[in-house]
């Protein structure tokens, strides 16, 4: 409760988030996407600009009103969000990446519509460059924090992108459970560090996100 009466939490802090979903082109008119809503990412962003941090959020394709004290910087491609992340790194103390970035692109894009005629076809896809790993490796990277959706093991790989992505900070949700996470209101988070692990239980999206960036806020501070 103290930052109710000392200074705002995260003051003097600057975040840079990714939100919401990215759209990988088949053709001018068809794209391949997730079903992510972005309320996460957007909930996480305007509780840190309320919690005092200079905020900037780059944002996938979503239907959501830019949260007040906001700079954001709108893309569509994986590629486009990861070309819009690399230059804001070195000016933000904190990169949360909240996204669902597509893991693969079409190989080759369509330049004109595409026009059916066998009864199957094969789109070939590419791996998209890791946006998160991108910022972690950066040389004068931010405190770096991923969130894991999966819907089995949730613990072990989530721990396993920590480790891996070299992250400082994971947080994991179940997507099996539909009440909770891809497009609701409500989320619960599991949170692991390299020592350390906390478990935010269900609430609404908004609660969640001054919750983890309480979190966040004293892990920047001890480091
Ligand atoms: N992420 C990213 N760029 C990508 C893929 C993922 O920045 N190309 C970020 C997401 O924003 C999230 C974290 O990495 O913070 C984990 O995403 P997730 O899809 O759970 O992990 P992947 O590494 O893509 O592994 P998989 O989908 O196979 O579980
Ligand atoms: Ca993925």
């Amino acid at each position: 409760a103290a930052q109710f009466f000392g200074p705002k939490l995260l003051a003097g802090i600057s975040l840079l988030l990714t939100a919401g979903p990215t759209r990988e082109a088949i053709d001018p008119v068809r794209y391949i996407s997730n079903h992510s809503s972005g309320k996460m990412g957007f909930s996480l962003a305007s509780a840190a600009a309320e919690m005092g941090a200079e905020v900037t959020l780059v944002a996938g394709p979503v239907n959501l009103a830019t949260p007040a004290n906001v700079s954001r910087i709108d893309v569509e491609s994986a590629q486009e969000m990861l070309d819009a992340v690399l230059p804001e790194v070195e000016k933000n103390q904190i990169f949360i990446a909240c996204a669902a970035v597509a893991d693969y692109r079409i190989a080759d894009v369509a330049e004109s519509k595409i026009k059916k005629s066998a009864e199957q076809m094969q789109l070939a896809l590419v791996r998209n460059p890791d946006i998160l790993a991108s910022v972690a490796s950066h040389p004068k990277r931010p405190f770096t924090v991923g969130f894991a959706a999966e819907t089995n093991n949730v613990e072990q790989y989530a721990k396993g992108k920590l480790e891996r992505k070299k992250l400082d900070m994971i947080a994991a949700n179940d997507v099996s459970n539909s009440n909770i996470g891809f497009n609701s209101d409500n989320n619960a988070l599991s949170v692991f560090w390299h020592d350390g692990v906390t478990h935010l239980p269900a609430v609404d999206k908004q609660t969640l996100a001054k919750q983890l960036l309480t979190l966040i806020a004293e892990k920047v501070r001890t480091k």
